[in-house]
């Protein structure tokens, strides 16, 4: 029996809704075909943005989406995705497949896309190809009301009112596909270029990204902001200080990165290798955070976890520069595990995106030409969204010893816990078990609950949805939960995730 404690009166932190972010890039079939179909498709869309897709990720609530990579951006040229289509430059995709990018998803189809979803934007510019002119005249172009330049250039595009421009990243994995650079050598450019990200909208400011590390690397963290850091000044001219976030990337691949491991194929001990790295995402953001306090320890700058998510071999046959996975029951774990840490730690993480948002990596809707179906990932994200914009509260949890294989041990129950608002309590919980079920008893401080509204997601660990059976995996009411005096009292099945919402 495990007991879970929950002292709802103990606020922790604002769940920033942002940290249920989504990822999406110029590779594969994220953005073309899983996204963006095009006016003239035969598949319903609206300008363009497939309506099956659109209607599902509202339903999700999508706080914000960052575009247009990852690697892609520190490629992508701006100018070359605006006016008419029909002039737009058709190129190479150089790193994702060698495709032809036709470029007829650019800056107005982004902004268009993120009005029907009715979320935030995050845009990323380049800073390993592009100049510190095209990136300046990139926020000139999307965010200036006045007499510009690139304020006409965008009313001759069609669009008189300027964009508002939420997160401006500058530059991605500079470490990486961003130019291969030391974080010195970063950190002096991100300087220069984030000086001319200018707030042109006073009453909403861009808020900055700085580029930050590779997983562990914590020396990045430290030569970026021993040269980046500025104490933001609010009566003077940097009133931001040159950064609001600073970013991490981490991906979960269970082998290494030549046999990463099959997204449908795996046994047990894969599975909690899975579930283990997974669970280090919690040691990064001590790590870095622990930095980070060092030079900003009121917590002003947001750890920006744009991108993580499991990373796996390409399915059998499709291209291996597309970077497309099944997703199973062990990706909606990851993405349970995943949120609760990024919950528990909201004090720091601002931000988190998941990678990708369709068709790429770990994402929560796959497409096949006219079909779409959800994800075991994209129940977690619905089961959890009622977690935007809540405050943590304390929770902990007694649970008897670990399970997994030698060297892979991870403790079976993984929680977090919100109060919004209207005083509901909101728990989620993740089973990381293959085998074994868990009686938990919860219990509540003071609240006396009247009523209990429960889901689950559950299933053999390699269970997946296909286009032939979309429904196999998916969100159900789960009902076996009895009101106690003081909680509720259920069992959560093996391989599973609940969430309740207690009143
Ligand atoms: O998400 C796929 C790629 O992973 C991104 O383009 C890059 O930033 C990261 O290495």
């Amino acid at each position: 029996m495990a007991k879970l404690y929950v002292n709802e009166k103990k606020k922790k932190g604002y769940i920033n809704p942002e940290i249920y972010g989504h990822f999406s890039e110029h590779l594969g079939r994220c953005i073309y075909e899983g996204l963006f179909v095009g006016e003239d498709s035969h598949i319903p869309n609206k300008n363009g943005m497939r309506t099956d897709v659109v209607e599902a990720l509202k339903r999700l609530q999508i706080p914000v989406l960052r575009w247009p990579g990852g690697c892609f951006a520190d490629e992508y040229h701006w100018k070359d995705g605006i006016g008419p289509k029909e002039g737009r430059k058709r190129m190479v995709n150089t790193h994702w497949g060698g495709v032809v990018e036709d470029n007829s998803f650019g800056t107005h189809e982004f902004f268009e896309l993120c009005e029907q979803l009715g979320c935030k934007t995050y845009i990323n510019g380049n800073v390993g190809s592009g100049t510190v002119q095209e990136m300046s005249e990139w926020v000139e172009y999307m965010t200036f009301d006045g007499v510009s330049p690139m304020a006409e250039l965008r009313r001759r595009n069609g669009r008189e009112e300027p964009w508002r421009v939420d997160y401006f990243g500058v530059g991605n994995e500079n470490w990486g596909c961003g130019g291969n650079m030391t974080p010195e050598y970063y950190a002096n450019l991100y300087r220069r270029y984030q000086t001319y990200v200018r707030h042109y909208d006073k009453a909403a400011p861009v808020k900055k990204i700085c580029g930050g590390p590779n997983a562990d690397d914590d020396n990045w963290t430290k030569k970026v902001l021993e040269t980046c850091y500025a104490k933001p000044n609010p009566g003077g001219k940097n009133f931001s200080g040159f950064m609001d976030g600073l970013s991490l990337h981490y991906y979960v691949v269970p082998g290494d990165w030549e046999h990463k491991g099959s997204a449908t194929g795996f046994d047990e001990a894969d599975w909690y290798k899975t579930m283990h790295k997974a669970l280090y995402m919690e040691e990064l953001i001590k790590l870095h955070g622990a930095i980070m306090d060092q030079y900003d320890p009121d917590k002003k700058i947001g750890l920006i976890v744009d991108e993580w998510g499991d990373w796996f071999d390409v399915e059998p046959g499709t291209n291996p520069g597309f970077l497309y996975q099944q997703n199973t029951m062990r990706d909606a774990l990851v993405a349970a595990v995943s949120l609760n840490i990024f919950n528990r730690h909201c004090d720091r993480v601002k931000m988190a995106c998941i990678a990708q948002m369709v068709n790429v990596l770990q994402s929560v809707i796959l497409t096949e030409d006219e079909r779409m179906l959800l994800t075991p990932t994209y129940h977690v994200f619905h089961m959890y969204r009622g977690h935007q914009g809540a405050e943590l509260v304390e929770s902990s949890l007694s649970v008897e010893g670990t399970v997994g294989v030698e060297g892979y041990e991870v403790p079976a129950l993984q929680e977090s816990v919100s109060v919004r608002e209207d005083g509901t309590v909101l728990v989620t919980l993740a089973n990381l078990s293959v085998r074994e079920a868990c009686p938990v008893e919860l219990m509540l401080t003071e609240k006396k609950p009247e009523t209990v509204k429960a889901a689950i997601l559950t299933g053999k660990m390699q269970a997946h949805n296909t286009f032939e059976e979309p429904d196999r995996v998916k969100e159900e009411e789960f009902q076996d939960v009895a009101l106690t005096e003081r909680g509720v009292r259920f069992t959560i099945p093996a391989c599973s995730v609940v969430s309740l919402e207690i009143r």
